[in-house]
Formats: C-alpha cells, structure tokens, sequence
C-alpha cells in the first residue's frame, strides 16, 4: 500500500520511518518487497551510479529517467523525487521541472536548502515536499559535518523552521550533530529523517550503494550491511576463469546439448 505525507505524519514520534535511495528498477524492485515505505530517488545518482564528481552535474533528464526506472520496480511505494542543482532556480522552473519529476512517477519532490518560496509555490500547486538542510551537496564546499558553531546550528534550526513554514510533510537532516536534530526533531511537526545526524530523527535515509557495500567509498556515518562490490568482482573473476577453462558454457548445457531455459 502507498503511503501518503500524512501517514509519515502520523508517524512522528511513535514508528521510525525507514528510507532508502534506488536508481534502479531491479532494486526497486528488491526495496519494495522489503516493505520500504519511502524511497528517494536522489541526485546522488550522479556520484554513485554515473560516476560524476559532484551532484551537480545530475540533470533533470537524469532524474526523470532514473524516477521512471524505480516507479516501474516499485509501483506501490511512496517514491520522493529530486529537483538537481539549480532545477529549482526559482517557483516557475521549480514547478515546470517538478511536474516533469511527478509525471516520470514520483509521488513527492525534495529539494535542497531553505528555499521557503520555492516550496510554498510547490505546495500551492499540490505537490508534496521534502525540505532538506544541514550539509546540502549541491552547494557544499565540502562533506564535513555543518552545525558545529552556534551561529551555524542557528542557521540550520532557522532553515528547518522556513521549510516547515513553507509547507513541505518532511525534512531531511543530513550530517549535523546529534544534539542539534534532537532540538530540531522536538521543535518540529513535520518527521525529520536523518543521515548522519544521530538516533533522534523520526526516521532514518541511508544511500542504497551505502548500504550494499557498493562503490569504494562510503561516508563514515553510513552503514555497509554487505559488500557487493567484493561480490561483482568475484563473479565477474570465476566467470572470466570459466570461459577460458570452456568450463562455460558447457557446465549449463544438459546432456542433450539444449540449454537450461
Ligand atoms: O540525493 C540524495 O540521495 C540525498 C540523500 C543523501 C538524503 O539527498
């Protein structure tokens, strides 16, 4: 069953919220049956899957291509789409491209920093919004925690507040101190959603290649629950072995000479 804003709402304070990114149909696929109840589809598609050195170079054809890959693997989960860097420059190519992001298939649009006018805008329109603070990729100049002086967590309780103001269900709080998102997660109505900001957000993101071991780098606060990559490599090294032992393909091929399927 396909979760609403208001069902996540609901779930403030009482059930954690679990949300993972997808890409890819087939593991949308996998995120779905798990009972996922949210997925984002996130500009980190850029970094994880193609390769970019920034988020920034994630276009809005990227994203409708990838948001339409994890809708036909997940047809019944509640999918968040990105707006990628400067996608949402201002309410009018705010709204053009998050329609063209809910026509590919998602269900709610995130966009990054305090941009109280854009979302209003959203909202006016009927979409639903994810506000997103604390380290926002797309204009970081680095990926070190941020809220670390007083005057920064300030900012970032302030940004916080707009984006809930501005009407967006849900926030993501990503890589601040842990003190700093329980405050935030009390002062709030919406459910904030953590990454690297600490047990007391009402729920938790985690990048799927984070989670699957996937890629050689992963952020000191995410969690590897395997190692895929180590898994292709091996693979992809007995395969190679087989063809030139001709072990492959005869070890699939019956004695009659047909082949399995
Ligand atoms: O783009 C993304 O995947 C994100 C998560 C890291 C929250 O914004």
């Amino acid at each position: 069953m396909k979760l609403k804003p208001d069902d996540f709402y609901q779930m403030k304070g009482s059930t954690p919220i679990t949300m993972l990114t997808a890409y890819t149909c087939p593991v949308a696929r996998s995120l779905e049956k798990a009972q996922i109840p949210i997925l984002l589809v996130g500009d980190t598609v850029g970094m994880v899957e193609m390769g970019f050195e920034s988020t920034r170079d994630v276009t809005i054809e990227h994203m409708e291509y990838h948001v339409a890959a994890v809708r036909r693997g997940a047809p019944t989960t509640h999918i968040i789409g990105d707006l990628p860097y400067e996608t949402d420059i201002n309410p009018e190519v705010a709204l053009l491209n998050a329609k063209r992001l809910l026509s590919a298939g998602a269900d709610s649009i995130k966009l990054e920093g305090p941009k109280d006018e854009v979302i209003a805008h959203l909202v006016k329109n009927n979409i639903a919004v994810v506000g997103h603070t604390g380290l926002t990729p797309q204009t970081a100049t680095s990926f070190k925690k941020v809220g670390r002086t007083a005057s920064d967590a300030k900012r970032i309780e302030d940004e916080a507040q707009l984006i809930q103001q501005a009407g967006a269900f849900m926030v993501v709080l990503e890589h601040i101190p842990y003190e700093l998102a329980l405050g935030i997660t009390s002062a709030l109505k919406i459910p904030t959603i953590g990454i690297g900001a600490g047990p007391d957000c009402d729920g938790q993101v985690l990048v799927i290649n984070d989670a699957l071991g996937l890629g050689d780098y992963w952020p000191p606060f995410s969690k590897q629950y395997d190692h895929v990559s180590d898994k292709v490599f091996d693979v992809a090294q007995r395969f190679s072995n087989e063809v030139k032992s001709r072990e492959f393909p005869n070890n699939i091929i019956s004695l009659s000479g047909s082949s399995k399927g």
